[in-house]
């Protein structure tokens, strides 16, 4: 009786139907799939896309070993020293495979490869995941967008960036003096590292809220830094799982990102209620930043997450690159001395420093200059192909032809370690030496240096970071001569000192030294 029920009539002519708009939909995207699989071999086979041979090798199914291996070596500080001896050790190369949690992907260190990544093919490459890890900290923004967005946002915030560029350094001198004037009070071996988020924290919330809002008690602001770092590491931990950030999600980081919206938001208001009390062009000269930003967008939540973007690309790399300076300085005294000279015999001790004098400063470049080199701040980066793409170089038995990229799959991509390529710098590629920028060989070095990237998105802060630490370092060897290595401070090569990876690279034991 139930079979002759289930195999006539309206039920079976039901099943029946859904089971051929089923069958036809599969043979629809398998088709497809096809159709797509093809065309994107027909496009390799015209740009002569090769094979890539190399693959980072596993042992356990979905190369859960080596996500272990790379975990451990996180939690130890250890990561990108780790990733160095993995990648020689595995002979991997500059271009290989890698398959993590069964999804494949790519690994480029070559500069040829990242300047199509980020510059000549620009248009067939987005953020990937970044978006969704930081979107609950920074929202719509500059550092989160893609496509149109990003372009709108981009001329926006590049207008308010040539407008700084021709500003003095007046907005530094401010939190300077409160650094020096901390640093002053402790005595022993002090750890420079967290002054110099402190300073930056000034500095860059300086440039985008504008005057320090007097609402705001000094247990605000604190709560606000405390609420940014904390924003900012799991942010981190989120882009490291990419598409898989979701799952982490706790609801302190939750709490902390209204938290850090919170106090932006008062600035935004601030700003707006100066402008409707004052007029705008008073207005203006107090919080340029923000109120130009709102002219366009009309939205002070839009204003308020672009700030946040600001916020988030500027303030630790340059923090970071400060202190790696003085970790290196103070470990080459003959390299410390030089620039202590230079220093002398152009800015005599008490006066204000300059621009002008800045750039008359070439030995200042090269020391900077080669600690972006060896401590790439942003260290670790990825894309994703927003349509079938290639990249010229690490495919074929000699791993010289372009390779085949379809769309969707992403590409990870060291600074950090290409820096630290010997092909490129030489034999002492791992050593501090500010001389090697003195010389021609390095000047059309092109993407093999790019602390700041290149292309189309290339870093907008950059004149602004150099011109803040330039200022920074000048006005803290005036003040401390005498600023050297701490008694008993460990002396290892560079790349081995343990590490702390978020977004970007910091010293896990701070940057401790004597001052006087
Ligand atoms: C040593 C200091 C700095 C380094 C090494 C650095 C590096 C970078 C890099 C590598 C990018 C590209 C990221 C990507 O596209 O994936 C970037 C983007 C950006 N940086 Fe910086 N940065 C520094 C300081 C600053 C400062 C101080 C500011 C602002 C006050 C800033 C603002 C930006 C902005 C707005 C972007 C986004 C550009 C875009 O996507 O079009 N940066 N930075």
């Amino acid at each position: 009786m139930i079979d002759a029920i289930s195999t006539s009539g309206p039920g079976l002519t039901l099943r029946l139907a859904v089971g051929t708009i089923f069958l036809l939909y599969a043979t629809y995207i398998y088709i497809q799939r096809r159709k797509d699989y093809d065309a994107d071999r027909l496009f390799g086979e015209k740009h002569g896309c090769m094979p890539l041979k190399r693959r980072l090798p596993y042992k356990w199914p979905l190369a859960l070993d080596a996500f272990k291996r790379q975990y451990d070596a996180l939690v130890a500080g250890n990561l990108l020293a780790f990733q160095s001896e993995y990648f020689e050790e595995t002979q991997v190369g500059q271009t290989f495979e890698v398959k993590l949690l069964g999804r494949v992907g790519y690994f480029t260190l070559d500069p040829q490869n990242l300047e199509a990544i980020l510059s000549t093919n620009f248009e067939d490459w987005g953020l990937g995941s970044r978006r969704e890890g930081l979107y609950p900290m920074i929202g719509e923004g500059i550092f989160t967008q893609d496509g149109h967005q990003w372009k709108h946002s981009r001329e926006l915030l590049r207008r308010q960036f040539v407008r700084i560029q021709y500003q003095d350094v007046k907005v530094f001198e401010t939190p300077i003096n409160s650094l020096l004037a901390a640093l002053s009070s402790q005595t022993g071996v002090i750890d420079l590292q967290p002054e110099f988020f402190r300073f930056t924290l000034a500095t860059t919330t300086s440039l985008i809220f504008g005057e320090p809002f007097a609402g705001l008690t000094p247990k605000d602001h604190e709560v606000f830094e405390e609420n940014f770092d904390y924003c900012a590491l799991i942010g981190a931990m989120r882009l490291r799982l990419a598409n898989f950030c979701w799952l982490y999600n706790p609801s302190k980081f939750k709490q902390a990102c209204a938290e850090v919206k919170k106090y932006a938001t008062y600035y935004v208001n601030h700003a707006l209620k100066d402008q409707e009390e004052n007029g705008e062009e008073e207005a203006a000269d107090r919080h340029p930043f923000i109120l130009d930003l709102y002219k366009e967008l009309r939205d002070p939540i839009l204003v308020r997450d672009q700030l946040m973007n600001v916020l988030i690309a500027g303030r630790d790399t340059t923090a970071c690159l400060m202190s790696w300076t003085f970790y290196l300085l103070v470990r080459h005294p003959t390299s410390l001395e030089r620039l202590q000279q230079e220093i002398h015999s152009i800015a005599t001790n008490g006066q204000n420093v300059t621009r002008a004098q800045i750039a008359k400063m070439p030995y200042l470049k090269c020391v900077l200059n080669e600690t972006n080199r060896l401590y790439t701040q942003i260290p670790v980066n990825v894309r994703e192909a927003t349509k079938t793409t290639y990249i010229p170089r690490g495919g074929g038995p000699d791993g010289q032809s372009p390779v085949l990229i379809r769309k969707g799959f992403g590409i990870g991509f060291s600074p950090y370690h290409m820096h630290r390529s010997k092909d490129i710098y030489g034999e002492d590629a791992n050593e501090f030496r500010p001389e090697r920028w003195e010389g021609p060989q390095l000047k059309n070095i092109g993407f093999g240096f790019m602390p700041f990237h290149g292309g189309p998105r290339l870093c907008l802060g950059k004149d602004f970071a150099l011109t803040e630490a330039s200022y920074g370092i000048v006005r803290i060897l005036q003040t401390f001569p005498n600023l050297r290595l701490g008694p008993d401070e460990p002396k290892v090569q560079s790349g081995q000192e343990k590490q702390t990876l978020t977004i970007v690279v910091a010293s896990a034991d701070g940057c401790k030294v004597l001052l006087s």
